[in-house]
């Protein structure tokens, strides 16, 4: 009770103090704040009943089986921009939204500490540890001003540029492991990988992670000898990924009673927890032998500082960059080859480009060529719009705010639906086509091109792929890398096709992952 006390006054707290060190801030929150009485009550706001909702998902009702943003889209038909799913069993009532302008009311005016749900799972298990290892670390996925004093220390690691640039070397290695590997596992007549390939994308994606949060190449991507250890973490993150999104969004007595799909999550969190420390560990020893033996380097890895806020700390980051950082890359690269396959002629464009920084395959990408790749960032930028990798993103609101004529009260769970509008003709016309040019910059459009400038999106709050604010993804700059270094490499080594249907190829898992099976064909191309 205590604890919650304190993180509601802080958070009042942190409004204040964000509107009184900002005017502009100030008087947008004042605006709001002025609309408070004339606006309609929360209780209005429309949406299905409890019963109606329960009803709805058991057989024969109108959600039963579809997928999260097939439910929402529902909603929207149903009740308009915005609506009311109420809470069961144990779940918050939540406001879920479907336009912009409501998207930046809400992240304009969530303060310091912006309070995202939808991580009770983890918070749960760290929480109710019995060593009480989490006690003062609970990590990112946590809220209040426990997240905001871990958030404050990694963000000088994880978010610096020259931090990044460290990773170029390693993330290379990885990058050609998996380039051999596409030639290991295809078929040697048609070329094309086997329709499990989307195990291949988490592996590379994993591995990149596991460079920069242990320190370390796992050997995930090798095709013999993968070391025990490594393969079992891997599993871990595959089954952790999957119970938390069911513990996360449908209804369960979990914290009250330990049910299968939390035993299986808690047993994987424990396996996750277990495996990170002896990696961690053997971090530290590596770090100490080099350095006594005076071959410290003259920059510091992620981990080495991580280590020097502490050991706990860099044990948590690590477990948090996996949980956050595999399936949504794995998402992104399977976008990215769909759009390759999908547009030969972009893909052409694309390999000219970045064949024009590096014509010889055995050179390597300095920090310096990926700066002047304008169509790799365009295209990587176009196809999160065309395949998002997440749903929408959460928060509870910061302060009591008017959102689409309701009063929604503080704290109140809210949904921002902003895929639905990343295909909508109004902001992004041609919107079902495949036009990295739309984020090109006016100075590197190709003048002859038939190509306009067509990013007409007026509202900054739509294309928010890694989020917004003091809550942005903390991995976004690896992100990049890893993206840019992964597309690139792809495209000059093969041409990418996909020889079946491609109709609806995500699923919502709130992050999309792919339906379809993923037997890309990959033909080298001869220099
Ligand atoms: C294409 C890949 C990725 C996408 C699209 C993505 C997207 C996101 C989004 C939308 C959020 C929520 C931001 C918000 O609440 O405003 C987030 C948070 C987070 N991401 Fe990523 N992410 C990606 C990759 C990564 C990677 C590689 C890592 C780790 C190295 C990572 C670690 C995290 C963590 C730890 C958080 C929680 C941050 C916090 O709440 O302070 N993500 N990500």
């Amino acid at each position: 009770m205590l604890r919650v006390i304190t993180v509601k006054q802080a958070l009042r707290a942190s409004s204040q103090l964000a509107a009184t060190r900002n005017p502009e801030a100030c008087s947008y929150v004042q605006q709001i704040a002025s609309e408070w009485e004339t606006a309609k009550p929360f209780k209005e706001i429309p949406g299905p009943t409890r019963w109606q909702l329960f009803r709805g998902f058991q057989k024969g009702g109108q959600y039963h089986q579809l997928e999260m943003n097939e439910v929402m889209r529902l909603h929207k038909q149903q009740f308009g921009d915005i609506s009311l799913v109420p809470g069961l069993f144990g779940m918050p009532s939540t406001v879920v939204l479907f336009n912009e302008e409501s998207f930046e009311r809400v992240y304009r005016t969530e303060g310091q500490w912006p309070i995202r749900g939808g991580s009770e799972p983890v918070i749960h298990y760290r929480s109710n540890r019995k060593d009480k290892f989490f006690k003062d670390c609970i990590g990112l996925f946590s809220n209040g001003v426990d997240w905001g004093k871990q958030r404050s220390a990694v963000n000088p690691v994880l978010m610096q540029h020259r931090n990044v640039a460290v990773y170029l070397k390693p993330m290379q290695r990885v990058n050609h492991q998996f380039v051999q590997h596409i030639r290991e596992i295809r078929d040697q007549e048609s070329k094309e990988v086997p329709g499990d390939f989307l195990n291949s994308v988490k592996q590379l994606t994993f591995e990149s992670v596991a460079t920069v949060a242990l320190d370390k190449e796992l050997g995930l991507l090798r095709e013999t000898n993968q070391p025990p250890k490594a393969r079992k973490l891997f599993k871990n993150i595959e089954v952790l990924m999957e119970s938390f999104f069911v513990l996360g969004v449908r209804p369960s007595i979990y914290k009250y009673i330990s049910t299968p799909t939390y035993r299986k999550f808690s047993q994987a969190m424990d396996e996750l927890f277990d495996t990170c420390s002896t990696y961690v560990n053997e971090a530290i020893d590596r770090i100490e032998k080099k350095s006594a033996q005076g071959n410290s380097k003259d920059y510091k890895s992620v981990l080495e500082q991580l280590l020097q806020v502490d050991r706990k700390f860099a044990t948590v980051m690590a477990m948090d960059m996996l949980i956050g950082g595999v399936d949504t890359t794995t998402s992104a690269i399977s976008g990215l080859l769909l759009n390759l396959a999908k547009n030969p002629e972009k893909q052409q464009r694309l390999r000219e480009e970045v064949l024009s920084k590096l014509p010889s395959l055995d050179r390597d990408f300095t920090m310096e060529d990926l700066k002047s790749l304008p169509y790799l960032r365009a295209f990587i930028k176009e196809s999160m719009r065309v395949y998002p990798v997440t749903f929408a993103n959460v928060r509870s609101a910061g302060t009591d705010i008017v959102l689409d004529g309701y009063r929604i009260p503080r704290g109140t769970h809210l949904i921002m639906t902003n895929s639905f509008l990343l295909n909508d003709e109004r902001i992004y016309p041609r919107a079902n086509e495949f036009i990295p040019e739309r984020w090109l910059r006016q100075k590197d459009v190709k003048e002859d091109s038939s190509d306009v400038l067509m990013n007409k999106n007026t509202s900054s709050f739509i294309y928010l792929p890694f989020g917004f604010g003091p809550r942005l993804c903390v991995g976004k700059r690896i992100v990049d890398l890893e993206l840019e270094l992964t597309l690139s490499n792809l495209v000059r080594n093969f041409k990418i096709e996909y020889k079946h249907p491609i109709e609806n190829p995500f699923k919502c898992t709130f992050i999309f992952m792919p339906r379809i099976p993923l037997n890309f064909k990959f033909t080298d191309l001869k220099y």
